[in-house]
């Protein structure tokens, strides 16, 4: 059987953990595959709004396998109390999760220098979320990260020592005010190791060799969005992984032509949280606006996110990139009662129109050339069948699929499972 993909095309919290959740029914695996404590899948249901960071949104299914996959970096301390978050929902995570002996560990230094780097950077900062992904990244390619699978080796508090001592020698050259207690971190990192043996570690490879032998179905579950790609994001306002569909494979270790559908989320407006270029956003009212009814704050930081138009021209080349085959539109919702809508469809790019995403964004360099459409009136929310929608809605979604060459598959009108439209 195949594997589909689920991504998020835009700078991540499009509404992929909702998605997911609705999805799980159809499938037997749902596996992570890159990120980690950086990402928060939001998911409602049953009048219950539960985020998730490291561990796939397959979870609170009673049929799905949880995987977390070789790509995925892991910081037991997060992973842990997010074990404890599903205490109360009486779910059996031992049974349903299961770790790949390839990912790597987000060690407490790896926190430390990520805030280190980031306070280093001054003004230039990514606005990264500070949970260590970058500096475990660079361990894992520079090739002295420390492993899930290390931990069933007696050698490993040794390699961690060693490690350690030099990230904090790496510490005091970014010569920036880090406090910290090392020990302290120690002690919950240490315990946190602990609970993590609890669970099952997987040679995942052979896991998905023989789950697809054997016709399971697998939802590979992306983590942040394509334009915060390590290779074709804004780089460096990136984070330091593959978020995009090749990611996936490296991620699971499935091979390319195992993978069938490819399903782009994406918001019907644009929203982005850190530093880094958005040709289309918003510093006026309408971003406001946008920002309060959607409630754009970061699921992990709680920062505020920038708000502003919906970006065809990045939107296509996530498509691209992704080979996406079908479309789901999140938070239409939001968008009710705006007097216009507006969609940036080339950009004005050192003196010419151009309709793909050049390499400088920054707001020098581009601007936005934008159609403008009527906006819907009526409250979506409650809405079950896409016979209800009003025409400046189906306005929108036909002008959007012929543009991308898409079918927009599921239209989201709200947080809640139900909130969820087949087209
Ligand atoms: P890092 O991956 O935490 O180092 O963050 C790098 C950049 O990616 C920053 O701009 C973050 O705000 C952004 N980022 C990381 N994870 C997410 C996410 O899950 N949603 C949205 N933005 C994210």
């Amino acid at each position: 059987m195949a594997v589909d993909l689920l991504l998020g095309l835009q700078w991540g919290d499009e509404g992929k953990g909702k998605i997911v959740d609705v999805l799980t029914k159809d499938y037997d695996i749902i596996a992570r595959f890159q990120g980690g404590p950086n990402a928060g899948h939001t998911l409602e249901f049953d009048g219950i709004k539960h985020v998730l960071r490291t561990i796939p949104s397959g979870i609170f299914h009673d049929k799905a396998m949880n995987v977390i996959g070789n790509g995925v970096v892991i910081d037991p301390v997060v992973f842990v109390k997010e074990l404890e978050g599903l205490d109360k929902f009486k779910i059996d995570y031992k049974a349903k999760l299961i770790l790949s002996r390839k990912a790597h560990l987000i060690l407490p230094t790896h926190r430390l220098l990520d805030a280190a780097s980031e306070a280093a950077k001054g003004k230039a900062k990514i606005g990264s979320t500070l949970k260590g992904i970058g500096p475990t990244y660079m361990d894992k390619t520079g090739r002295n990260g420390i492993r899930i699978g290390d931990l069933e080796l007696d050698s490993w508090k040794e390699k961690y020592r060693n490690l350690a001592d030099k990230h904090e020698a790496m510490i005091s050259f970014y010569n920036v005010d880090v406090q910290y207690d090392l020990d302290e971190m120690e002690v919950e990192f240490f315990e946190a190791i602990e609970r993590l043996k609890e669970l099952t570690f997987i040679d995942s490879e052979e896991y998905f060799h023989k789950a697809i032998k054997a016709g399971k179905t697998i939802l590979a579950e992306g983590a942040q969005g394509s334009l915060l790609d390590v290779d074709f994001g804004t780089y460096p306002f990136v984070t330091s992984s593959n978020t995009t569909a090749a990611g996936a494979c490296t991620g699971l270790g499935i091979a390319p032509n195992q993978v069938k559908e490819v399903h782009g989320i994406f918001k019907a407006y644009t929203t982005r949280v850190g530093s880094g270029p958005f040709p289309t956003e918003l510093f006026d009212e309408t971003g406001a606006e946008m920002a309060k009814v959607g409630h754009e704050f970061g699921a992990v930081t709680g920062r505020p996110r920038r708000c502003g138009w919906l970006d065809l021209v990045a939107l296509k080349y996530a498509c691209q990139v992704n080979g996406v085959t079908q479309l789901n539109m999140m938070k239409g919702d939001v968008l009710s009662g705006f007097k216009t809508l507006k969609v940036c469809t080339a950009y004005k790019y050192k003196g010419e129109t151009i309709s793909h995403l050049p390499y400088n964004i920054e707001p020098e360099n581009v601007t936005p050339v934008y159609t403008e459409f009527p906006c819907w009136k009526e409250d979506l929310t409650k809405m079950s069948n896409p016979s209800q929608f009003p025409k400046e809605l189906n306005a929108y979604i036909d002008f959007l699929e012929k543009e991308l060459e898409i079918p927009i598959k599921i239209v989201s009108v709200g947080p809640d499972r139900k909130q969820t439209i087949n087209r």
